[in-house]
């Protein structure tokens, strides 16, 4: 089978999706946009503007997403957040300056350390074991790694994380700018956050330099359409739209930027109400199924576990008390009820909810999800635990560019103990690598790595059992 052909399967299948682009496939929100798909790719002709020279169409857009962003200035991206953290990053620093990284970053940071030539310090998120989470960095680390190391310029932190887990921005923030550093935010899971009260607050309202956001995981709008948001005066706006125009591809999609336009307004006229309502939706079905004994991550949950916030309409679900791991339990929706939720890990489902979503569609996400449960209870199965959200720190040998850079060769994982990877391991999802070119391969690390690959874990890095080596 072919690609449109395995599309045209997917699509036929009518699954009910919990999983990004967040228009859901619904052609009712797209409007416009799945009415014109032909007629509005074009190219930039006269009357059409240009996105890396934006003055009048585009800029117009632009001024009306930084005005309901409440924002200086925003940037349409068509590569995704990838682009826009890639920029960003590279806007806010010099070859050789070091950056301070949430360790749990998405790759694109990790890619723009390697262009940029930069050092890059990590703050490893806090873990906790009864819940297998990872529940955010701890602000008093923060503030200390600042004080130690002066040569840092900019901070790169994932508020929410894919898995909705949000820190103190508004304290970190404080904290950053009283070290005179640069505060970029990864909100690429966040970009709903601006309309709704009732969910974290969103880090362009708190004072971070920077943001980007994938308005096509949160939002109704087409894949790879993102925004960037420049939220203070520290930011060279010339470089910046350099930087741009260099990462991005020269033939931006108008059928992408069209769909981020349709997006923002959307969320502005019907999304907010239809969001909120959904919200109040999950907090009922979520205090339902866990009143049955199904593990539920709710904001008390993360509070109670020390976590600062949560953005609830990442619905996490366990069954793992009754012997179901989180990739078990995606497998069963999907084969049975229908479902296909964006993701799963060991312990976990996440399934994402926006405002496409219907009531009853939610209400038939954690029907089913019971509906598994109590069929399996009886069974009393129990299964051993992989931690496998803790993120080992590893010893570095060599920065991440200069072992990019280095010629490799490949060794099976089972006898690379000590060696310098010479590539990223990335488990799929959550997209975050596990292991980066530079660091030394532990014992630890061949364990989980090992527990990974026999629970059927994708990962990017691994062939067969093989990694690549620096030699
Ligand atoms: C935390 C985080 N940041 C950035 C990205 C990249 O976003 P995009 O797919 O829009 O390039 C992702 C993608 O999954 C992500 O999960």
């Amino acid at each position: 089978m072919e690609l449109t052909e395995g599309l045209q399967k997917y699509s036929d299948e009518c699954n009910l999706r919990f999983h990004m682009p967040g228009h859901k496939g619904k052609k009712e929100i797209l409007e416009e946009i799945a009415e014109n798909m032909q007629t509005y790719d074009v190219t930039e002709v006269d009357g059409t503007d240009n996105l890396h020279n934006p003055a009048y169409i585009i800029k117009n857009t632009q001024n009306k997403i930084a005005e309901i962003y409440g924002v200086k200035n925003s940037y349409m991206l068509v590569n995704g957040t990838t682009s826009g953290i890639i920029s960003a990053i590279l806007t806010a620093t010099n070859p050789k300056d070091s950056i301070l990284v949430q360790r749990d970053c998405h790759k694109s940071v990790f890619s723009a350390a390697i262009l940029g030539d930069l050092r890059l310090e990590f703050i490893y998120p806090r873990f906790n074991e009864d819940f297998n989470l990872n529940i955010g960095i701890d602000l008093n680390e923060l503030e200390s790694k600042l004080k130690q190391n002066p040569n840092i310029k900019a901070v790169v932190l994932t508020y929410p994380t894919y898995y909705g887990i949000c820190c103190d921005i508004k304290k970190a923030a404080k904290i950053i700018h009283n070290n005179n550093k640069i505060l970029i935010v990864d909100e690429a899971h966040g970009s709903h956050l601006n309309f709704v009260n009732q969910l974290p607050v969103s880090a362009e309202k708190v004072g971070a330099d920077i943001v980007i956001q994938s308005t096509h995981k949160t939002l109704p709008a087409l894949t790879q359409s993102s925004v960037l948001h420049v939220c203070s005066e520290k930011i060279n706006k010339d470089k910046l739209q350099k930087i741009l125009a260099m990462i991005q591809s020269s033939s931006p999609s108008y059928i992408l930027m069209s769909s981020i336009e349709n997006a923002v307004n959307y969320m502005e006229s019907k999304g907010k109400n239809r969001l909120n309502k959904n919200i109040d939706i999950i907090r009922k079905e979520a205090y339902e199924a866990a009143k049955r004994g199904i593990k539920v991550i709710t904001k008390d949950i993360v509070n109670k576990i020390d976590g600062f916030d949560f953005d609830e309409t990442k619905v996490l679900l366990s069954l793992d008390n009754v012997g179901i791991s989180g990739i078990e339990l995606e497998k069963i929706l999907r084969e049975k009820f229908k479902i296909q939720v964006e993701m799963s890990d060991i312990t976990y489902i996440n399934a994402f909810v926006t405002a496409a979503d219907e009531s009853d569609e939610i209400k038939k996400l954690f029907d089913s999800v019971i509906n598994i449960y109590e069929s399996n209870k009886q069974k009393n199965k129990v299964r051993s635990q992989v931690k496998i959200s803790s993120l080992p720190r590893l010893n570095k040998k060599l920065s991440i560019r200069d072992a990019f850079y280095k010629e490799s060769y490949k060794k099976q994982l089972k006898y690379s103990y000590n060696c310098i990877s010479a590539d990223f391991i990335i488990p799929y999802p959550p997209g975050i690598p596990i292991v980066c070119p530079g660091e030394i391969i532990s014992e630890e690390i061949i364990d989980i790595l090992t527990k990974m690959i026999k629970n059927d874990i994708n990962i990017i890095g691994i062939n067969n059992n093989f990694i690549s080596i620096i030699k």
